[in-house]
């Protein structure tokens, strides 16, 4: 799967599907799914490691985990999924080189073959024309950007007018740019289905209405592993519970085992 595939899907009508994994056993579990793309995102960061926000994640471990995703398939590398892999915080923010360092080394070093970066300001878009001119696939993402947290907070993005013509304005601008695709996150479905229609590029929404072009979802809200899952973001079954369920009844089991004192101990 290349990411040009994406665009023939979108030509064709076909839903693209797109789930995050973090490690070779999320991966291997993703791979089975038969989901079109695995995306290495930086909600990684709050998934498995523990932070609040996507910000304290860094390259080295976005490479780690990429890493850990590619040894989890086992179909013949033509028949892996697309693995697309985010440039955490701080790596394309800070200019043009090294923001082709940072996505380089993802792609040069893992099974990653395109990058997600976040928002559409003209120096972001300078970074994506460099990127693609470099050879490297770049899926934007606008609306809720986690990276942003500090400045948009979680809520659902371009509620009013002037918020929105300046989004559809964002989703031309790095379409003309050179993105494959874009994904959007937590705005109104309506306002979703009029950028679908007027890119070329495939719209990926999450939170974002049923007339995107494919959803992405973290596949650990969607299965329930997390403790919270957003709002747009329901579970499909509650793999936590039944996990918790599961082992405390074996704890209790192994407890209630009697143990006979040794000679040793009773001496
Ligand atoms: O980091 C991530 O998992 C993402 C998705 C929510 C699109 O960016």
């Amino acid at each position: 799967m290349l990411p040009a595939d994406l665009i023939r899907f979108k030509q064709t009508g076909k839903q693209i599907t797109i789930l995050t994994a973090w490690d070779s056993l999320s991966a291997a579990i993703v791979e089975a799914s038969q989901a079109d793309v695995v995306l290495v995102g930086d909600s990684l960061g709050m998934v498995v490691l523990g932070h609040t926000t996507t910000l304290p994640v860094t390259l080295d471990q976005m490479l780690h985990h990429t890493q850990a995703v590619g040894r989890g398939f086992s179909r013949p590398i033509n028949e892996q999924p697309l693995v697309i892999c985010d440039l955490p915080f701080l790596s394309y923010q800070c200019g043009e080189d090294k923001a082709v360092a940072a996505a380089g080394t993802l792609l040069k070093n893992s099974c990653a073959a395109a990058v997600k970066l976040e928002g559409a300001e003209p120096e972001i878009i300078s970074v994506i024309e460099r990127l693609v001119r470099m050879g490297i696939p770049v899926m934007g993402h606008l609306g809720l950007t986690p990276q942003a947290v500090h400045h948009l907070g979680y809520k659902r993005q371009a509620e009013d007018s002037t918020s929105q013509e300046k989004i559809k304005q964002q989703a031309q601008d790095l379409q003309a740019a050179g993105c494959f695709s874009l994904v959007l996150e937590h705005i109104p479905g309506e306002l979703a289905s009029q950028i679908t229609n007027q890119l070329k590029i495939p719209v990926i929404g999450i939170g974002a209405g049923k007339g995107c072009d494919g959803q992405v979802r973290v596949t650990a809200d969607l299965v329930g592993l997390t403790e919270k899952q957003p709002p747009f973001s329901k579970p499909l079954i509650q793999v936590r519970q039944l996990c918790v369920e599961a082992l405390q009844s074996w704890v209790k089991t192994q407890q209630q085992q009697e143990v006979t004192p040794t000679n040793e101990s009773s001496q």
